[in-house]
């Protein structure tokens, strides 16, 4: 895939009809008569029928443990798990495949890093970098090390448009910082945060970066070895991926110095009671069975997104997200939060005093799956002094036409609470 530049929005057209077909779960009515306007991509993305092709191609013919049997099934369920690894790498471009760790999802390798790589690299008196954007899943685990080991967090503020504060960055970044932990996109704001201009100045301060990838997979197109990021961690089923899988992607001298995660069967290479040697990379992070069927699923995913004009899937997801802010600005009584100009396939906003609980109940009946709360980012949502959004989250296959519906809903959520 190309780097991290966004392509300009004017090439070919995505025939977005096609590509809806792809994904069964949105053919459906959600009550009766009324089908599916599903909105709420941000938080997990539908399963387009190859990977769920493949699901079932592993459950009826490959289904058995890997790295271990001498059998055909063993062997078979090996080498489709290593080419998931595989894909895995070229659709982060990554320089060797054994730099790709399986995990449960972003918040396992948020942890991963922070309970292994933390440990070695921050201690007592020193500081830990975040933003004010970040998600929970990547506060809480940094928050744990730091009362571990008497450190202490600072926190990059973000401007009133939900852009981070890029002038403060130099200062915030200061003798005593350690590592930084920073997300691509953020997942309440849309924003797309200029990532290699981040890394680069924290590296020229010697300081790690471990970026959050979560909402950046399903949408950008990725070049770890450009970004040269430390560590790049995302989930499955937010790419079209299976649920309960994810990856991490580490630089290879850091891999390579961290102990190991979790011990157990797969991540060794002898053991005996007196002492246990480890396995290499990428088996030193990956102890017991590991989710076998969903890392190949994720693969066939990463495949899928690979074999799509990428271009063109930008330029469609770009121009929804323009129309859905037209419209939107257009209804009496919405505020958006998040007006950074380079965003990526996110609504949030405010509906007068309505409570988004409220508003998106109403939005359900009418067959709009949108997100209320806070998003699992609390400290940003303070920040902007308010307790929730309702969130519109857009993925390649939504139209112009599920933004009417949600406008047309909302008109009846005003109907009642207004
Ligand atoms: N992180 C997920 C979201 O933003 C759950 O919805």
């Amino acid at each position: 895939m190309p780097t991290t530049t966004r392509p300009t929005p004017e090439t070919a057209a995505f025939d977005v009809e096609a590509f809806r077909a792809d994904f069964p779960a949105l053919a459906q009515d959600v009550y009766e008569d009324t089908p599916l306007a599903y909105l709420d991509n941000a938080a997990t993305s539908q399963t387009p029928a190859p990977v769920i092709e493949r699901l079932e191609q592993f459950y009826c013919r490959e289904n058995s443990n890997v790295h271990r049997g001498v059998h055909r099934l063993s062997q078979d369920a090996t080498e489709a798990y290593e080419g998931a690894r595989t894909s895995l790498a070229r659709f982060l471009n990554a320089p060797d495949s054994e730099q790709i760790i399986f995990t449960r999802g972003t918040t396992e390798g948020l942890n991963l890093v922070s309970s292994t790589f933390g440990r070695m690299v921050v201690g007592e008196g020193d500081e830990i970098l975040l933003t004010e954007m970040e998600h929970h899943s990547n506060i809480v685990p940094w928050q744990m090390l730091a009362e571990q080991v008497g450190a202490s967090i600072e926190v990059l503020p973000v401007t009133n448009r939900g852009e981070l504060r890029m002038d403060r960055l130099p200062e915030m970044l200061t003798d005593d910082t350690a590592l930084v932990a920073v997300t691509h996109v953020s997942n309440t704001l849309g924003t797309v945060n200029p990532m290699g201009d981040f890394i680069d100045a924290a590296h020229a301060e010697g300081v790690p970066v471990v970026v959050d990838g979560a909402q950046s997979a399903p949408h950008l197109p990725l070049d770890v070895q450009a970004l040269d990021a430390d560590f790049f961690t995302f989930s499955g089923h937010k790419m079209f991926g299976p649920t309960g899988i994810g990856v991490l992607y580490g630089k290879r001298e850091h891999l390579e110095a961290m102990p190991p995660y979790q011990g157990g069967g797969d991540m060794i290479d002898q053991v005996s009671f007196e002492e246990t040697t480890y396995d290499g990379l990428p088996h030193k992070f990956e102890a017991g069975t590991p989710n076998i069927a969903d890392a190949i699923g994720l693969g066939r995913a990463a495949e899928y997104i690979m074999d799509l004009d990428w271009n063109a899937v930008q330029a469609h997801e770009d121009a929804v997200l323009e129309y859905a802010t037209e419209k939107l600005e257009a209804v009496e009584g919405t505020r958006i939060i998040g007006t950074a100009p380079d965003k990526t396939s996110v609504l949030s906003f405010v509906f007068d005093d309505i409570h988004p609980y409220d508003a998106g109940t109403v939005l359900d009946r009418e067959g709009v799956a949108v997100r209320t709360g806070h998003h699992c980012t609390q400290p940003l949502l303070k920040r902007y002094g308010l307790p929730g959004t309702i969130r519109a989250s857009f993925a390649a296959y939504n139209t112009r036409e599920d933004v009417d519906r949600l406008v047309d809903g909302l008109r009846k959520v005003r109907h009642m609470f207004g």
